[in-house]
């Protein structure tokens, strides 16, 4: 639950963006919190706890041979990408339409998440030659990938994918298109990206690659492995990771990061999340509702389709299917932001947008799904008048 400024609850699947799966203020969380910072908040040196969160988060993990801590999600994937280039010595960054990677100036091309919502469509204040050498292509298109992946004039030095897009609304990938990506990266010598900031420990303890079954070069994390502080991982490959400064020569520094306290929350977390059933538990409450869902889709005439995986969904006002960005696009946001007040007066709080994920947390109980189900009915029925 969330308190407004007027004392107005309401029951939160935002879940800040993704990091809440445990709900907010689980007791070990803040306990941890509260524990190391009565140590010290900050002092610019590695901890052992940076080293324990790093091997819990390589445990569950495998493909992360080594791992770095920085403070958010941006950082991880503009990190990853410098040393993507420095590893490879091309310059092409490769990445898919409506998938988000933070705001790095790379990034801002055909980007999901709030440039979308905002209807920005490119990158004001990015220069240009930072855009040349950005290329997006469709999502979920292995032939527009092969094609491009081919060019040998394009001199691309890494892809970076969301293996389950959440940031053009949720869009699941045929494994397909996942297999191909792998395999032409693999072929063509390009490092290969797996940004997991919101898949990573919320699809399985292993994230998304351990749900398709597919090994990246280099995964970003970020938002739960921080337990709700400000976060971010990159890691991979040794032969690549060792690029990175002091032993390489690509540099990337950062004062707060693997910052105590933030550690600390996270490994917290990642206790909770490390408990047996856990995924198993969450899994099987979200298909319910996923399938409850459905059920009111279904039932009404209101156009629309429910994209789920594990505990992350998106309901397009759309027939739908959505597999892509033009796709997704060609759902009605008016229709969305009705319904979204509709959900908002009844004391549910989804995104504001119909570009994001709805996220289930383990604090979700039945009465919360229940009530949720039974706005979306009365919602449904309020935008067919
Ligand atoms: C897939 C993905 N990558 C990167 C980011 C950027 O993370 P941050 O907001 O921590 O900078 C986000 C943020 O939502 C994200 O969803």
């Amino acid at each position: 639950m969330v308190t407004d400024v007027d004392d107005n609850e309401f029951i939160d699947f935002v879940g800040s963006w993704g990091p809440m799966i445990l709900g907010h203020a689980h007791p070990e969380v803040v306990e941890a919190i509260q524990k190391t910072a009565s140590d010290g908040t900050s002092f610019g040196a590695s901890s052992p706890l940076e080293v324990e969160l790093a091997e819990m988060v390589c445990r569950a993990v495998p493909s992360l041979q080594k791992v770095r801590f920085v403070s958010s999600g941006t950082e991880a994937t503009m990190s990853a990408i410098r040393l993507a280039r420095g590893y490879t010595g091309r310059k092409m960054v490769v990445k898919f339409d409506g998938c988000y990677h933070g705001h790095a100036d790379s990034f801002l091309v055909k980007a999901g998440s709030g440039v979308i919502t905002l209807g920005i469509s490119g990158s004001p204040g990015v220069p240009d030659d930072i855009v040349r050498n950005t290329l997006s292509i469709p999502y979920n298109n292995e032939s527009v990938l092969e094609q491009t992946l081919r060019d040998k004039n394009l001199d691309i030095a890494c892809v970076i994918v969301e293996p389950v897009a959440g940031n053009m609304g949720v869009v699941v990938p045929k494994r397909d298109f996942l297999l191909k990506l792998r395999a032409l990266t693999s072929e063509l010598g390009i490092v290969l990206i797996f940004d997991e900031v919101i898949t990573g420990f919320r699809l399985a303890l292993g994230g998304a690659q351990e749900r398709f079954g597919i090994v990246p070069d280099m995964t970003c994390l970020g938002k739960i492995i921080g337990g709700g502080l400000p976060v971010g991982a990159y890691g991979g490959k040794r032969e690549i990771m060792d690029m990175v400064a002091p032993d390489g020569p690509v540099y990337q520094a950062g004062t707060l990061s693997g910052n105590p306290l933030a550690m600390a929350a996270g490994i917290a977390m990642l206790k909770v999340v490390n408990r047996p059933g856990f995924y198993t538990e969450l899994e099987e409450k979200s298909a319910w509702f996923g399938g409850e869902m459905e059920r009111i889709v279904a039932a009404t005439q209101v156009p629309a389709v429910l994209n789920r995986i594990g505990s992350m969904m998106t309901c397009f006002f759309t027939p739908g299917p959505v597999t892509d960005f033009e796709s997704a696009m060609r759902a009605d946001t008016a229709m969305y932001g009705q319904y979204y007040r509709y959900m908002l007066a009844g004391g549910i709080w989804l995104a504001p947008s119909q570009f994001e994920a709805v996220f289930i947390s383990a604090a979700h109980d039945r009465v919360h799904l229940e009530k949720a189900l039974t706005m979306t009915e009365s919602s449904f029925k309020k935008l067919m008048v």
